[in-house]
Parts: C-alpha cells; structure tokens; sequence
C-alpha cells in the first residue's frame, strides 16, 4: 500500500459565534474571533488516499483526476467564501479548523475512486489577523 498527498490552497472568512452563549461569554472564549462581521485566513487543505499502485499506469490514483475531485467538492465551496454564512455545514457547526477537516472528510469520503481517503489536514495561516483564531 501506497500513501499519496496531494495539497491545495483556498482563502475564505469566518467567525465564532454562539448564539446560545452571552456576549460576553463569547468574547471570553473566542476573543476577537467573536467579531460577527469576520475575518479572513488562507488554508492550506492536504488529502492522503491510500491504496495499491496500479501496475500498468504505475498510479494510486491519477494526481489530475485527484486535484479535480478535491477543487469541485471542496475548493469551489469553500474558496473566497464566508463560512458561516454561504457554505450550509456550517449553518449548524462552528467553522473551527478541526470542523473544517470534518467537513472537508465527508465531502471527499467515497468520492475518490481506487483508494481509500486517509488522512485529511488543515492548516488555518494567519492572514488578515496576526494570531491563529483559537489563541486568542
Ligand atoms: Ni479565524
């Protein structure tokens, strides 16, 4: 078995908020990561499927068709939006990193075909603001 990475890049904004806590209590435990209004980060997203390489294209799976499935289901989603409000799972959850990898899962999970989805990572860079949102 073969573990094959591929990486992708995509900006979009976002805020914790939640409704069922005060005011205050939000800005305790989010800081300015409570701002309605949002901010912005750059994620970089990377998937790890697993599988046998094929022997005759010598291939997990085809990188193009790997890059294709990660840019229709997640990027074209996720990319120069506003979480909370545009992309419907996080109506419901908070579009923390950790969220986010959950969420970038379900949409590639049995999407990719010939190998098994393994690993997904997020990494959240600071972008508008200096901290990583969760340090604050
Ligand atoms: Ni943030």
């Amino acid at each position: 078995m073969v573990l094959l990475t591929r990486r992708a890049d995509f900006s979009a904004s976002h805020f914790y908020y939640d409704d069922a806590l005060s005011e205050a209590e939000n800005v305790r435990l989010f800081g300015k990561c409570a701002n309605r209004n949002g901010h912005g980060h750059n994620y970089t997203l990377e998937v790890t499927v697993a599988g046998a390489v094929d022997p005759v294209s010598g291939f997990v799976v085809d990188l193009k068709r790997l890059k294709e499935i990660i840019q229709q289901e997640v990027v074209a989603v996720y990319d120069h939006r506003h979480l909370n409000l545009e992309v419907p799972e996080f109506k419901t959850a908070m579009p923390t990193t950790e969220n986010i990898a959950i969420a970038i899962w379900r949409r590639l999970e049995n999407k990719i075909d010939g190998a098994k989805l393994t690993r997904v990572r997020v990494y959240e860079m600071p972008d508008l603001y200096a901290d990583y949102c969760g340090e604050a």
